[in-house]
């Protein structure tokens, strides 16, 4: 079964390859099927974001897409930069102004989640939601080449995200639990 990723990110189209290839899915860019968007993410939830991605390349196409949303949220912060985690610096700067963002933070109020929202667009242009949470802690410095985003200060244990390789990440992210809930869904 082919289904559309309705995003460019190519760590995206790779983690969520690696997790539903397995199971016979054929997962295909919005750019390789023929159908890149670029439009406003105006909502006010991860959800809505998601689904507002998914129905821009379900009109065009007319076939299954995922679309995802994602960011993490920071307790200390009340939950931002949360929905404008992609907004909140610029790429190769947002580990660097949340670190500064807690400066002087205390361990016990660092924690922080990754929350992804996916929104599966049947073939009939219905959506069904799946929401994926991973819980960990920010550190207090850039430790790891892996991954993206945030993931060199994404305390997970004692180790960041970026210092997982990509199995290790894709057995407990907030994607993979999203993903794993859309696997249900699809059996
Ligand atoms: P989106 O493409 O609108 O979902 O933006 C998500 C933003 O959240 C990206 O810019 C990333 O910086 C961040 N983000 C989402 N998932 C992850 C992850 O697994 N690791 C690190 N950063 C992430």
């Amino acid at each position: 079964m082919k289904i559309v990723l309705a995003s460019g990110n190519k760590n995206k189209l790779r983690e969520i390859r690696e997790i539903l290839e397995p199971l016979g899915y054929e997962v295909v860019s919005e750019k390789e099927a023929g159908a890149e968007t670029d439009v406003e993410e105006n909502g006010s939830t991860f959800e809505e974001n998601a689904e507002i991605k998914a129905r821009a390349i379900y009109g065009m196409l007319h076939v299954p897409v995922i679309a995802d949303d994602s960011g993490l949220t920071v307790d200390y912060l009340n939950g931002a930069p949360g929905i404008y985690s992609a907004r909140y610096a610029e790429e190769g700067k947002r580990c660097a102004k949340l670190l500064s963002e807690l400066e002087g933070v205390p361990d016990e109020k660092r924690g922080a989640s990754f929350v992804c929202a996916i929104c599966y667009m049947d073939e009939k242009g219905e959506a069904h939601f799946f929401r994926g949470e991973c819980h960990g802690r920010i550190g207090y410095e850039k430790r790891g080449n892996n991954g993206f985003g945030y993931d060199p200060i994404f305390l997970y244990g004692d180790k960041t995200f970026a210092e997982l390789s990509a199995e290790e990440k894709n057995r407990v992210s907030h994607r993979a639990k999203a993903l794993e809930k859309l696997r249900e869904y699809l059996k």
